[in-house]
């Protein structure tokens, strides 16, 4: 099955988390930029503020989605909701992703995140997993696991 893990990450967490999905399910790899800085206290006010007003944003990503037949997307949680980034990914994208599993990393409360994600892409996830960061490791692992499972049947 050919998969593609695409993520967007300000600080890490999620990049961690879909470079060790990647490497254990055999996948390509896809990184979201947003054009728009989220560095520094005033990038990370903005960050809040445009994830609470579902904003999208300028973004560069260089895989196409609808050459694979299952997509794994990751976004850090921001404000209980999806990052801009990945909301206007998921948009751009909307009708090329075959099937699609959803993670999001967060310090405790993700709130309506992977809700809203699978809300972007228009269809039901065949996996929707939160990630906390002090439990990461045993989350990567579970995940990993569900993961091969679905793609096993
Ligand atoms: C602007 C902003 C808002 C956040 N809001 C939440 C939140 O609502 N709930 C939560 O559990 N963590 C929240 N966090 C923490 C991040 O979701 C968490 O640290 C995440 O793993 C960071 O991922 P990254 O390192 O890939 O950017 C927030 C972080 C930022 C910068």
């Amino acid at each position: 099955m050919k998969t593609l893990v695409v993520f967007y990450s300000r600080s890490g967490t999620t990049k961690r988390v879909a470079q060790e999905l990647a490497e254990a399910l055999g996948a390509d790899i896809d990184e979201v930029i947003d054009k728009k800085s989220r560095k520094g206290i005033l990038g990370i006010l903005r960050a809040g503020y445009d994830a609470t007003r579902e904003k999208t944003t300028e973004i560069e990503f260089t895989k196409d989605p609808s050459e694979y037949d299952f997509v794994i997307v990751g976004s850090p949680v921001w404000n209980r909701r999806v990052t801009p980034a990945i909301r206007t990914y998921l948009l751009q994208n909307r009708g090329k992703i075959k099937a699609a599993a959803f993670f999001a990393t967060c310090m405790g409360n993700s709130g309506k995140c992977l809700d809203q994600m699978e809300e972007l892409y228009g269809d039901k996830a065949v996996l929707k997993k939160t990630l906390v960061k002090k439990e990461l490791e045993k989350g990567i692992k579970e995940l990993q696991e569900e993961l091969k499972a679905l793609m096993a049947t």
